[in-house]
Protein backbone atom coordinates (compact mmCIF):
# COMPACT_ATOMS: atom_id res chain seq x y z
CA UNK A 1 0.00 0.00 0.00
CA UNK A 2 1.35 3.24 -0.59
CA UNK A 3 1.69 6.37 1.45
CA UNK A 4 1.98 10.31 -0.05
CA UNK A 5 3.89 11.49 2.63
CA UNK A 6 3.59 15.51 3.57
CA UNK A 7 5.95 18.52 4.56
CA UNK A 8 8.78 15.63 4.93
CA UNK A 9 11.31 16.79 7.12
CA UNK A 10 14.94 14.78 7.03
CA UNK A 11 14.23 12.84 10.44
CA UNK A 12 10.73 11.89 9.30
CA UNK A 13 12.20 9.74 7.02
CA UNK A 14 15.20 8.44 9.24
CA UNK A 15 12.21 7.37 11.66
CA UNK A 16 9.93 6.06 9.61
CA UNK A 17 11.60 4.16 7.08
CA UNK A 18 13.13 2.67 10.65
CA UNK A 19 9.21 1.47 11.92
CA UNK A 20 8.15 0.47 8.20
CA UNK A 21 10.27 -2.47 7.72
CA UNK A 22 7.61 -4.72 9.17
CA UNK A 23 4.80 -2.83 7.65
CA UNK A 24 6.28 -2.75 4.35
CA UNK A 25 4.53 0.27 2.86
CA UNK A 26 5.46 2.25 -0.38
CA UNK A 27 5.90 5.97 1.31
CA UNK A 28 6.36 8.74 -1.04
CA UNK A 29 7.70 11.66 0.64
CA UNK A 30 7.13 14.84 -0.42
CA UNK A 31 8.64 18.06 1.28
CA UNK A 32 6.05 20.48 0.15
CA UNK A 33 3.00 20.93 2.26
CA UNK A 34 -0.47 19.65 1.68
CA UNK A 35 -3.24 21.88 0.66
CA UNK A 36 -4.68 23.54 -2.32
CA UNK A 37 -1.88 24.03 -4.32
CA UNK A 38 -1.06 20.61 -4.86
CA UNK A 39 -3.82 18.46 -3.50
CA UNK A 40 -5.03 17.66 -7.02
CA UNK A 41 -1.43 16.36 -7.93
CA UNK A 42 -2.12 13.26 -5.27
CA UNK A 43 -3.10 10.77 -7.46
CA UNK A 44 -2.98 6.12 -6.80
CA UNK A 45 -2.50 6.87 -3.19
CA UNK A 46 -5.35 5.92 -0.78
CA UNK A 47 -3.57 7.60 2.62
CA UNK A 48 -2.04 10.52 2.50
CA UNK A 49 0.13 11.47 5.90
CA UNK A 50 0.22 15.07 7.02
CA UNK A 51 1.95 17.19 10.01
CA UNK A 52 0.57 20.91 11.95
CA UNK A 53 0.63 23.09 8.84
CA UNK A 54 -0.26 20.92 6.32
CA UNK A 55 -4.10 22.70 5.60
CA UNK A 56 -6.69 20.27 4.57
CA UNK A 57 -10.18 22.37 4.29
CA UNK A 58 -13.37 21.38 2.48
CA UNK A 59 -11.97 21.63 -1.09
CA UNK A 60 -8.60 19.83 -0.70
CA UNK A 61 -10.51 16.94 1.28
CA UNK A 62 -13.14 17.16 -2.17
CA UNK A 63 -9.98 16.93 -4.62
CA UNK A 64 -8.56 13.95 -2.60
CA UNK A 65 -11.78 12.02 -2.02
CA UNK A 66 -12.31 12.58 -5.94
CA UNK A 67 -8.91 11.07 -6.15
CA UNK A 68 -9.60 7.96 -4.32
CA UNK A 69 -7.90 9.00 -1.11
CA UNK A 70 -9.69 6.88 1.54
CA UNK A 71 -7.40 7.78 4.68
CA UNK A 72 -5.46 11.03 6.12
CA UNK A 73 -3.24 10.29 8.77
CA UNK A 74 -2.26 13.10 11.47
CA UNK A 75 1.07 12.79 12.73
CA UNK A 76 1.06 14.80 15.56
CA UNK A 77 -1.82 15.13 18.47
CA UNK A 78 -3.88 18.76 17.07
CA UNK A 79 -6.01 18.22 13.96
CA UNK A 80 -6.99 22.29 14.06
CA UNK A 81 -5.77 22.35 10.12
CA UNK A 82 -8.21 19.21 9.04
CA UNK A 83 -11.86 20.19 7.99
CA UNK A 84 -13.05 16.94 9.92
CA UNK A 85 -16.66 17.99 8.72
CA UNK A 86 -15.73 17.45 5.24
CA UNK A 87 -13.87 14.81 5.74
CA UNK A 88 -17.20 12.77 7.33
CA UNK A 89 -18.90 14.03 4.60
CA UNK A 90 -16.68 12.08 1.99
CA UNK A 91 -16.54 9.21 4.26
CA UNK A 92 -12.38 9.10 4.80
CA UNK A 93 -10.95 8.30 8.01
CA UNK A 94 -8.79 10.58 9.21
CA UNK A 95 -6.58 9.37 12.49
CA UNK A 96 -3.90 11.20 14.35
CA UNK A 97 -1.18 10.11 17.46
CA UNK A 98 -3.40 11.32 20.19
CA UNK A 99 -0.36 10.70 22.62
CA UNK A 100 3.09 10.82 21.95
CA UNK A 101 5.86 11.43 24.86
CA UNK A 102 3.64 14.30 26.56
CA UNK A 103 6.57 14.91 28.34
CA UNK A 104 8.39 16.23 25.64
CA UNK A 105 6.41 19.24 25.11
CA UNK A 106 6.06 19.36 28.84
CA UNK A 107 9.67 19.61 29.83
CA UNK A 108 10.46 21.69 26.49
CA UNK A 109 7.93 24.38 28.06
CA UNK A 110 9.75 24.37 31.39
CA UNK A 111 13.11 24.36 29.87
CA UNK A 112 11.99 27.88 28.15
CA UNK A 113 10.45 29.01 31.31
CA UNK A 114 13.32 28.51 33.22
CA UNK A 115 15.92 30.23 30.35
CA UNK A 116 13.72 33.15 30.56
CA UNK A 117 13.13 33.23 34.09
CA UNK A 118 16.67 33.11 34.70
CA UNK A 119 18.16 34.43 31.46
CA UNK A 120 20.19 31.22 30.35
CA UNK A 121 19.83 32.31 26.49
CA UNK A 122 22.14 35.89 27.67
CA UNK A 123 24.08 34.19 30.40
CA UNK A 124 25.49 31.67 27.53
CA UNK A 125 26.53 34.28 25.01
CA UNK A 126 27.77 36.55 27.60
CA UNK A 127 30.42 33.83 28.94
CA UNK A 128 31.08 32.78 25.60
CA UNK A 129 32.58 36.97 24.66
CA UNK A 130 34.17 36.67 28.13
CA UNK A 131 31.74 38.89 29.90
CA UNK A 132 31.45 37.26 33.60
CA UNK A 133 29.29 40.58 34.82
CA UNK A 134 25.76 39.60 36.24
CA UNK A 135 24.28 43.03 35.77
CA UNK A 136 20.91 42.52 33.65
CA UNK A 137 20.40 38.85 34.42
CA UNK A 138 18.46 39.50 37.71
CA UNK A 139 15.91 36.14 37.71
CA UNK A 140 13.48 35.10 39.97
CA UNK A 141 12.49 31.89 42.24
CA UNK A 142 9.77 29.68 40.66
CA UNK A 143 9.29 27.88 44.29
CA UNK A 144 5.83 29.89 45.28
CA UNK A 145 4.66 31.26 42.58
CA UNK A 146 0.99 30.86 41.06
CA UNK A 147 1.03 28.94 37.60
CA UNK A 148 -2.09 29.26 35.88
CA UNK A 149 -2.81 25.91 33.32
CA UNK A 150 -5.37 26.49 30.58
CA UNK A 151 -5.92 22.62 29.44
CA UNK A 152 -4.91 19.46 31.73
CA UNK A 153 -5.14 17.52 29.43
CA UNK A 154 -2.04 14.89 29.01
CA UNK A 155 0.48 18.06 27.89
CA UNK A 156 -1.02 19.75 31.04
CA UNK A 157 -0.66 17.41 33.90
CA UNK A 158 2.75 16.26 32.61
CA UNK A 159 3.46 20.43 33.12
CA UNK A 160 1.70 19.95 36.55
CA UNK A 161 3.72 17.33 37.45
CA UNK A 162 6.94 19.19 37.24
CA UNK A 163 6.03 22.75 38.50
CA UNK A 164 4.40 21.48 41.77
CA UNK A 165 7.60 19.87 42.15
CA UNK A 166 9.36 23.35 41.50
CA UNK A 167 6.81 24.06 44.90
CA UNK A 168 4.66 26.11 42.84
CA UNK A 169 0.84 26.49 43.58
CA UNK A 170 -1.19 25.83 40.63
CA UNK A 171 -4.68 26.93 39.30
CA UNK A 172 -5.83 25.61 36.24
CA UNK A 173 -8.82 25.67 34.36
CA UNK A 174 -10.23 23.21 31.76
CA UNK A 175 -13.45 22.51 29.98
CA UNK A 176 -13.22 18.95 31.38
CA UNK A 177 -11.72 18.93 35.32
CA UNK A 178 -9.51 15.65 36.09
CA UNK A 179 -10.37 14.72 39.69
CA UNK A 180 -7.02 13.31 40.28
CA UNK A 181 -5.27 16.67 39.91
CA UNK A 182 -7.23 18.31 42.58
CA UNK A 183 -6.17 15.57 45.01
CA UNK A 184 -2.68 16.65 44.36
CA UNK A 185 -3.62 20.22 45.38
CA UNK A 186 -4.46 21.96 42.25
CA UNK A 187 -7.24 24.45 41.90
CA UNK A 188 -9.76 24.62 39.16
CA UNK A 189 -11.20 27.97 38.56
CA UNK A 190 -12.84 29.99 35.62
CA UNK A 191 -10.42 30.79 32.67
CA UNK A 192 -10.66 34.41 33.90
CA UNK A 193 -9.86 33.49 37.23
CA UNK A 194 -6.52 31.80 35.78
CA UNK A 195 -6.08 34.74 33.92
CA UNK A 196 -6.20 37.13 37.46
CA UNK A 197 -4.02 35.11 39.54
CA UNK A 198 -1.00 33.44 37.68
CA UNK A 199 2.27 35.03 37.87
CA UNK A 200 2.94 31.99 35.13
CA UNK A 201 0.24 31.34 33.04
CA UNK A 202 0.87 28.35 30.74
CA UNK A 203 -1.75 27.39 27.29
CA UNK A 204 -2.30 23.49 27.15
CA UNK A 205 -5.52 23.28 24.92
CA UNK A 206 -6.25 22.51 21.63
CA UNK A 207 -7.01 25.44 19.46
CA UNK A 208 -10.93 25.71 18.66
CA UNK A 209 -13.42 27.99 17.25
CA UNK A 210 -14.35 28.98 20.68
CA UNK A 211 -10.75 29.28 21.98
CA UNK A 212 -9.64 30.92 18.77
CA UNK A 213 -7.54 34.12 20.14
CA UNK A 214 -8.45 33.13 23.69
CA UNK A 215 -5.32 35.71 24.91
CA UNK A 216 -6.37 39.01 23.56
CA UNK A 217 -6.77 42.75 24.50
CA UNK A 218 -9.32 41.95 26.88
CA UNK A 219 -7.86 38.78 28.66
CA UNK A 220 -4.67 40.77 28.69
CA UNK A 221 -6.03 43.09 30.82
CA UNK A 222 -7.14 41.02 32.89
CA UNK A 223 -3.92 39.52 33.65
CA UNK A 224 -1.28 40.31 36.79
CA UNK A 225 1.22 43.19 35.10
CA UNK A 226 4.78 41.36 34.32
CA UNK A 227 3.31 37.92 34.00
CA UNK A 228 5.40 35.18 32.03
CA UNK A 229 2.82 34.10 29.39
CA UNK A 230 3.79 30.61 27.90
CA UNK A 231 2.63 28.87 24.55
CA UNK A 232 3.41 25.28 22.94
CA UNK A 233 0.25 24.52 21.89
CA UNK A 234 -1.35 26.41 19.35
CA UNK A 235 -0.20 29.89 17.57
CA UNK A 236 -4.47 30.52 17.06
CA UNK A 237 -4.72 30.76 20.92
CA UNK A 238 -2.91 33.98 21.20
CA UNK A 239 -3.98 37.57 19.31
CA UNK A 240 -0.31 38.65 17.88
CA UNK A 241 -1.23 42.16 17.69
CA UNK A 242 -2.52 42.52 21.14
CA UNK A 243 0.26 40.40 22.68
CA UNK A 244 2.72 42.78 21.32
CA UNK A 245 0.55 45.30 22.34
CA UNK A 246 0.91 43.82 25.76
CA UNK A 247 4.62 43.50 25.48
CA UNK A 248 5.00 47.38 24.82
CA UNK A 249 2.80 48.54 27.86
CA UNK A 250 4.83 46.18 30.40
CA UNK A 251 1.62 44.04 30.93
CA UNK A 252 3.12 40.81 29.77
CA UNK A 253 6.29 40.59 31.32
CA UNK A 254 7.79 37.91 28.61
CA UNK A 255 6.62 36.08 26.40
CA UNK A 256 7.69 31.90 25.40
CA UNK A 257 5.93 30.92 22.28
CA UNK A 258 6.45 27.89 20.60
CA UNK A 259 3.87 28.06 18.30
CA UNK A 260 2.76 31.33 16.68
CA UNK A 261 -0.47 31.69 14.48
CA UNK A 262 1.22 32.33 10.93
CA UNK A 263 3.81 29.22 11.52
CA UNK A 264 3.39 27.93 8.50
CA UNK A 265 4.90 30.60 6.34
CA UNK A 266 7.69 30.14 9.13
CA UNK A 267 8.28 27.25 10.64
CA UNK A 268 10.48 24.27 9.50
CA UNK A 269 12.59 26.06 7.37
CA UNK A 270 16.03 27.49 7.04
CA UNK A 271 15.26 31.54 5.90
CA UNK A 272 18.22 32.81 7.58
CA UNK A 273 19.13 34.62 3.85
CA UNK A 274 15.68 35.64 3.14
CA UNK A 275 14.10 38.50 4.01
CA UNK A 276 10.96 38.02 6.28
CA UNK A 277 8.02 39.95 4.91
CA UNK A 278 5.95 39.15 8.61
CA UNK A 279 6.12 41.96 10.77
CA UNK A 280 4.89 40.88 13.48
CA UNK A 281 7.28 37.92 14.41
CA UNK A 282 10.03 40.31 13.63
CA UNK A 283 8.47 42.46 15.96
CA UNK A 284 8.03 39.91 18.58
CA UNK A 285 12.04 38.73 17.65
CA UNK A 286 12.76 41.90 18.94
CA UNK A 287 11.99 41.92 22.30
CA UNK A 288 14.69 41.08 24.80
CA UNK A 289 11.55 39.36 26.57
CA UNK A 290 10.47 37.60 24.04
CA UNK A 291 11.80 33.85 23.22
CA UNK A 292 10.52 31.78 20.20
CA UNK A 293 11.20 28.41 19.11
CA UNK A 294 10.00 26.96 16.02
CA UNK A 295 7.29 24.18 16.78
CA UNK A 296 10.16 21.83 18.69
CA UNK A 297 8.53 21.15 21.71
CA UNK A 298 7.65 17.61 20.55
CA UNK A 299 11.28 17.04 19.38
CA UNK A 300 12.99 14.20 21.12
CA UNK A 301 13.85 11.09 20.04
CA UNK A 302 11.35 9.00 22.22
CA UNK A 303 8.76 10.99 20.77
CA UNK A 304 9.49 10.96 17.31
CA UNK A 305 9.62 7.01 17.85
CA UNK A 306 6.27 6.90 19.15
CA UNK A 307 4.82 9.06 16.76
CA UNK A 308 6.13 6.85 13.69
CA UNK A 309 5.07 3.99 15.40
CA UNK A 310 1.33 4.55 16.39
CA UNK A 311 0.91 6.48 12.52
CA UNK A 312 1.97 3.54 11.03
CA UNK A 313 0.03 1.08 13.26
CA UNK A 314 -3.15 3.30 12.95
CA UNK A 315 -2.61 3.14 8.73
CA UNK A 316 -2.49 -0.69 8.74
CA UNK A 317 -5.25 -0.90 11.85
CA UNK A 318 -7.57 1.20 9.31
CA UNK A 319 -7.12 -0.04 5.91
CA UNK A 320 -7.62 -3.97 7.19
CA UNK A 321 -10.39 -2.81 9.06
CA UNK A 322 -8.65 -3.51 12.35
CA UNK A 323 -9.54 -0.22 13.59
CA UNK A 324 -11.70 0.38 16.85
CA UNK A 325 -13.51 3.43 15.70
CA UNK A 326 -14.22 4.61 19.27
CA UNK A 327 -9.75 4.21 19.65
CA UNK A 328 -8.77 7.88 20.68
CA UNK A 329 -6.73 7.91 17.23
CA UNK A 330 -10.05 8.11 15.52
CA UNK A 331 -10.80 11.76 14.31
CA UNK A 332 -13.98 10.13 12.05
P1 LIG B 1 -5.38 16.54 25.44
O1 LIG B 1 -6.55 16.31 24.55
O2 LIG B 1 -4.85 15.42 26.28
O3 LIG B 1 -5.73 17.75 26.45
C1 LIG B 1 -6.32 18.94 26.06
C2 LIG B 1 -7.15 19.43 27.25
O4 LIG B 1 -7.66 20.72 26.91
C3 LIG B 1 -8.35 18.53 27.55
O5 LIG B 1 -8.36 18.20 28.92
C4 LIG B 1 -9.55 19.39 27.16
O6 LIG B 1 -10.70 19.15 27.98
C5 LIG B 1 -8.99 20.79 27.37
N1 LIG B 1 -9.70 21.85 26.64
C6 LIG B 1 -10.23 21.82 25.41
N2 LIG B 1 -10.76 23.01 25.10
C7 LIG B 1 -10.55 23.81 26.18
C8 LIG B 1 -10.87 25.15 26.47
N3 LIG B 1 -11.53 25.92 25.60
N4 LIG B 1 -10.53 25.65 27.69
C9 LIG B 1 -9.89 24.87 28.59
N5 LIG B 1 -9.55 23.58 28.36
C10 LIG B 1 -9.88 23.07 27.17
O7 LIG B 1 -4.24 17.15 24.52
P2 LIG B 1 -2.68 17.22 24.83
O8 LIG B 1 -2.02 15.99 24.32
O9 LIG B 1 -2.47 17.63 26.22
O10 LIG B 1 -2.25 18.40 23.82
C11 LIG B 1 -2.68 19.73 24.01
C12 LIG B 1 -2.31 20.55 22.80
O11 LIG B 1 -0.89 20.67 22.71
C13 LIG B 1 -2.67 19.90 21.44
O12 LIG B 1 -4.02 20.15 21.11
C14 LIG B 1 -1.73 20.60 20.50
O13 LIG B 1 -2.34 21.77 20.02
C15 LIG B 1 -0.54 20.98 21.37
N6 LIG B 1 0.68 20.24 21.03
C16 LIG B 1 1.81 20.95 20.72
C17 LIG B 1 2.99 20.30 20.40
C18 LIG B 1 4.26 21.05 20.08
O14 LIG B 1 5.24 20.45 19.59
N7 LIG B 1 4.35 22.34 20.36
C19 LIG B 1 3.04 18.83 20.30
C20 LIG B 1 1.81 18.18 20.71
C21 LIG B 1 0.67 18.87 21.03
Amino acid sequence: MKIAFFSTQPYDKIFFDRLNVSHRFTIDYYETHLGPHIAHTVKNTETVCVFVNDKLNAEVIETLSNNGVKIIALRCAGFNNVDIEAAKRYGIKVCRVPAYSPEAVAEHTVAMLLTMNRKIHKAYNRVREQNFSLNGLLGSNLAGKTVGVIGTGKIGKAFIRIMLGFGCKIWAHDIYPDNSLTEQGVQYVSSEQVLKEADILSLHCPLTPENHYLINRQTINLMKTGVVLLNTSRGGLINTVDIIEGLKTKQIGALCIDVYEQEEKLFFRDLSSNIIQDDNIQRLMSFPNVLITAHQAFFTEEALKEIAEITLENIAKISTEQMDDNSPSMLT
